[in-house]
């Protein structure tokens, strides 16, 4: 091995990739901030926000997120933590964007799960988890707001195990009740860590360690109860456990407090110390490319005018093999052409910095990127191709056009541009009507649709409801043997990938039950293109 190829080896090694998961207002934005409070990245927490409001103020639409309080883009924050380079990519919390976290998701090698102690897994969320789940990615589970009122440690741990199929096996465990939470056991050392508050929580809390003896003396029937709650799970779960965790069958548990910064620095350690470093990345063919070989990376995500002054589009990345330095020709795989990398950045909301080198596990971001698309993948030297990202299946349908005819042209622009996205899929009868059918999983995904393309394609649209309500991918030998089925018709998605839409699940169910032979398939995989 060369020294080069070494080094990319422990590059890889240092980094951690990984995004936080969550419902609306379980605590992820708190949870970033604190973990680079924790990592040193910022001097006192708050400044995250500071930025966040600096984002919104520069962008049009993302004033949608400000009225609503919810976050639609995703962010990716790389800071350094323990000698170690950790990459953290944002989520939008709302279900109504899952396909959006889908997508980063791919590009994630671990997940942390946040619950609000109050409320367990939501409803709202368990479609995001269950993804997660089986997928078999990694997943830490932090249970936030402990500083609250909230269900009891087994219940949640209960919750977790019923909803998702994930054995809890915690790795700290809470001593008081919650709203009166004094601090955790450490399931390694059986010892107690006691927290203390700081001002608004804008700096890192106080630790004490005790001996369990001492512990008992001091907070008596609480500390006596932690225990014993925490050996009943360990007898049942077996305790932390590497491989089951990496497997995606088990998942380590953190109890604490975003807002007051207890448990963040377990948190933030078990990041280091049990989620998995990058590993080659399968291909298409199956054959994983190794780590230290030349440079690849596949697009999880473009974002066009994330700055309305610049009105750029850009790709975001993430690093499979080699080293990426800043200005190299790499091999855009589906058009086999050259791209020059002179415009690569890291992106922290629309704020950049240029990116010089990068290694496996890394993101980078591509201005001007046009040619690059959801999933594609980009080289050197050796050509590979990784698999597609998967998407849902739709949910919502809708016919666009636009509100004024003169404006027919932008009205597709803009269409082209956002299915691109990702923001919509955008599909076509395959016969008759050609009039676009916008399909979604979240309802949200139309207002942002419309949005965009009123404010950055000056197009205005009118939605149509359309009868069907159920998408399933098909190919073209049961198109044709469906032809003379009633209750179902057929439309087409930009990547050629053909959609077999249902207007009840009583024509879907009585097909599948006929034609078991018949591909109906609710995971649609391949990427989100528009050609
Ligand atoms: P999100 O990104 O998952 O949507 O959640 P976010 O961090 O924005 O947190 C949602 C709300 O929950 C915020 O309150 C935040 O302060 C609060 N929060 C987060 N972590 C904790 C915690 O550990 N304990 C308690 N008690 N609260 C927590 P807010 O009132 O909506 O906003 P703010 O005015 O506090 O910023």
């Amino acid at each position: 091995m060369t020294a080069p190829e070494r080094e990319i080896l422990a590059e890889a090694r240092r980094r951690r990739t990984f995004a936080i998961i969550s419902h609306p207002d379980a605590g992820k934005t708190t949870l970033t901030e604190k973990f680079l409070l924790y990592a040193g990245a910022v001097a006192e927490a708050g400044a995250v926000k500071a930025r966040a409001g600096r984002r919104k103020a520069t962008s049009d639409w993302m004033s949608m997120e400000q009225e609503r309080g919810i976050s639609i883009t995703s962010t990716v924050l790389q800071f350094g933590y323990r000698a170690h380079t950790i990459n953290l990519l944002d989520t939008p919390g709302h279900r109504d964007f899952s396909e959006d976290t889908f997508r980063v998701l791919s590009a994630a090698d671990a997940a942390i799960m946040v619950l609000d102690a109050a409320k367990g897994i939501e409803p709202q969320t368990l479609k995001l988890f269950e993804v997660c789940r089986s997928r078999s990615m990694p997943i830490i589970t932090f249970i936030n707001k402990y500083d609250r009122p909230g269900l009891e440690p087994l219940e949640l741990l209960d919750e977790i195990e019923r909803r998702i199929q994930l054995r809890p096996t915690p790795a700290t465990w809470p001593v008081g009740v919650a709203g009166d939470f004094r601090g955790v056991i450490e399931q390694t050392s059986g010892e107690f860590v006691a927290y203390s508050r700081t001002a608004r929580g804008a700096s890192i809390a106080p630790e004490d360690r005790h001996s369990p003896a001492d512990a008992a003396q001091q907070h008596g029937a609480s500390w006596d109860r932690a225990v014993e709650e925490i050996s009943l799970t360990e007898e049942v779960s077996g305790g932390v456990d590497s491989k089951s965790f990496l497997a995606g069958e088990s998942t380590p548990v953190f109890f604490g407090s975003a807002l007051t910064n207890f448990g963040v620095r377990h948190l933030l350690d078990a990041v280091i110390d049990l989620a998995p470093a990058p590993s080659p990345r399968a291909s298409d063919h199956g054959n994983p490319r190794p780590l230290e070989a030349p440079f690849s990376a596949f697009a999880f995500k473009v974002q066009a005018n994330m700055d309305p002054a610049h009105r750029d589009r850009v790709a975001f990345v993430r690093v499979c093999s080699g080293h990426f330095e800043r200005g190299m020709t790499v091999t855009h795989e589906p058009s086999g052409r050259p791209f020059a990398t002179k415009y690569a950045a890291s992106v922290f909301g629309a704020d950049r910095d240029t990116i010089d080198n990068a290694y496996p596990g890394d993101v980078i971001a591509l201005v001007n990127a046009n040619d690059v698309r959801i999933g594609d993948t980009l080289f050197v030297d050796a050509s590979v191709r990784f698999p597609p990202i998967e998407s849902f299946a739709p949910e919502l349908f809708a016919e666009a056009r636009p509100k004024d005819v003169s404006r027919a042209k932008q009205f597709r622009k803009g269409l082209e541009q956002l299915a691109q996205e990702g923001v919509v899929q955008v599909l076509s009868r395959v016969d008759g009507d050609r009039t676009p059918v916008l399909a979604a999983v979240g309802q949200m995904q139309f207002e942002v649709f419309s949005h965009r393309l009123q404010y950055e394609f000056g197009a205005e649209i009118r939605l149509g409801p359309i009868r069907q309500r159920i998408a399933r991918r098909t190919d073209a030998t049961t198109v044709t043997a469906m032809a003379t089925t009633s209750g179902v018709e057929i439309l087409e998605r930009g990547d050629s990938t053909l959609l077999a839409l249902f207007e009840s699940p009583y024509w879907l169910d009585r097909l599948v039950a006929e034609h078991p032979d018949w591909l109906l398939d609710p995971i649609l995989t391949g990427a989100i293109t528009q050609n």
